[in-house]
């Protein structure tokens, strides 16, 4: 077997449910669905999904099957003048992959802790100063964490590890294993929590409709964005995904499977998370209300406030947990470097092995800023540069090139000649073509302002310097010269 390509459509539909599945379903979907109209936010998200969702997943998995080569390629011979474009978002993905270790390593290290509650009587306080050494100053970045560096030098080597083999015999053999298993563990954690005393007060606070909200703008802009990310759309993952596929795919089918999955595991996890915010509510006496947040609070602060409640079983449930959260990162983390290792193989005729190595190395040095004290909030801007700014543009660029220069209509008849399910039409070329951009562009204009109005100094320090680090590698990697031969090479598909 090729060094790029899926033993099986199972490897293909796991490697990509693990994708998906990550950080975002765990400690972003339960607040946003709260956030937002609870029980009501149903309707947006399902248009979203259906809208948005199913149809660009659609088209970036078809354009990807049919090119079978890296983004980057694809996009040059789609028009040579846009293959700067080809290598923006393999890039921006790669940089979410630096950040994404770092929250990674925390995580590894509180996998640790929670076997004996090493996060002491006040987990805020643990994670903000203890383990992080937070600083909100320059000089923070001359403060090196050790621990912190050694926990993510360890999922470095675990993503060398499993990454740099050929496809099958390193992604696709783990992605079998691990990600049917953070369903299991995802279901042992939701059903324990569900029985905790306190668990329907959460849960009725989280679905309590707000129907109210349904005609405002935010809660359909959540919506959308909350599909963005979590199915990781736009990134050029699900293309080069594709493009290891081999010739038999129903890739109709494998959209609606992956999606289902995915909204699954992120309700699921709503469940779990509002049934423990329930069961702290009954014991602090605090509303749920006030002990409701996302990100890094919930993780690990709030979720280590409660097992700090919770007696023995949090020595169960604790490990469990953070273990979820260390798989389901881990398995999206494996996709974020795929689209630029393959873009980097076909341009510069390296093997699949070493441009991994080579990629992992920069990455790994790269991430160290993070272990300083000043590395959480630069992780902070960096996150919201590349997700309200940077992908969005990526998702409106590849409505453009793919949808428009190349055409999704080519598409309808080889993908409708696999399907055994749902057949495409007219409706989804002008879903691709005009909703799906423009609806991006509101949503993006929206992100943009937000960040102008609400940036400190040093966020907007930390966006252009961002903005410069992907514009300066995007640079670097289209003027290269190719040394692949076939890079100028195509074989002519439609
Ligand atoms: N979809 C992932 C999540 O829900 C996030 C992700 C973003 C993964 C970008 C890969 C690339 O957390």
């Amino acid at each position: 077997m090729a060094e790029n390509e899926w033993g099986s459509n199972l490897s293909f539909i796991l490697a990509m449910i693990g994708s998906a599945v990550g950080l975002g379903n765990i400690w972003r979907y339960p607040y946003v669905l709260y956030s937002n109209g609870g029980g009501a936010f149903y309707i947006p998200y399902i248009v979203a999904i259906l809208l948005m969702g199913i149809p660009f997943l659609i088209l970036e998995y078809g354009v990807g099957y049919d090119f079978k080569s890296s983004f980057a390629k694809a996009v040059k011979k789609i028009d040579s003048r846009w293959e700067y474009l080809g290598w923006f978002l393999p890039v921006a993905v790669f940089l979410i992959m630096i950040y994404y270790s770092a929250i990674l390593g925390w995580d590894g290290i509180y996998i640790i802790l929670s076997f004996f509650k090493g996060w002491g009587a006040d987990p805020n306080v643990y994670f903000t100063n203890t383990l992080l050494h937070s600083s909100n100053s320059w000089m923070g970045l001359l403060q090196f964490i050790p621990l912190i560096a050694v926990a993510m030098l360890v999922g470095w080597v675990i993503i060398w590890f499993i990454s740099h083999r050929d496809l099958e015999e390193g992604l696709g053999r783990v992605s079998k294993v691990l990600v049917p298993l953070l369903f299991v563990i995802m279901v042992v954690i939701v059903g324990f929590s569900l029985t905790l005393p306190g668990a329907s007060i959460g849960l009725s606070e989280l679905f309590h409709p707000n129907w109210a909200l349904l005609g405002n703008f935010e809660i359909w802009m959540a919506a959308f964005g909350q599909i963005v990310f979590s199915l990781s759309l736009g990134m050029s993952i699900a293309f080069t995904y594709a493009s290891y596929t081999k010739d038999d795919a129903d890739l109709i089918t494998n959209t609606i499977s992956i999606a289902l999955a995915n909204s699954l595991f992120e309700n699921f996890a709503a469940l779990g998370v509002f049934s423990i915010l329930g069961y702290m509510s009954l014991q602090s006496g605090t509303a749920v209300a006030d002990l409701v947040t996302q990100g890094t609070g919930l993780v690990f602060i709030v979720y280590p406030t409660v097992f700090n409640v919770l007696g023995q079983w949090a020595y169960v449930l604790g490990p469990l947990f953070f273990l979820t959260v260390y798989l389901a990162g881990l398995t999206s983390i494996l996709s974020t470097i795929e689209p630029l290792s393959f873009s980097i193989q076909n341009k510069f005729g390296f093997t699949r092995s070493k441009t991994m190595t080579l990629l992992i190395i920069v990455g790994a040095l790269i991430s160290m800023i993070y272990a300083t004290a000043y590395g959480g909030s630069i992780l902070g801007y960096v996150d919201t540069f590349i997700n309200q700014i940077a992908l969005l543009l990526g998702i409106i660029f590849e409505c453009i090139i793919f949808a428009w220069i190349f055409k999704a209509e080519k598409l309808i008849d080889f993908l409708n000649s696999r399907s055994k399910t749902i057949k495409l039409g007219k409706w989804w070329v002008i879903i691709v073509k005009y909703i799906l951009p423009i609806f991006i562009l509101i949503v993006w204009i929206g992100g943009m302002m937000d960040v102008i109005k609400s940036s400190t100094f040093e966020q907007l320090v930390f966006t252009v310097i961002s903005a410069a680090v992907l514009l300066i590698g995007t640079l670097v990697l289209t003027i290269l010269p190719a040394k692949n031969p076939d890079w100028e090479n195509y074989e002519e598909r439609i």
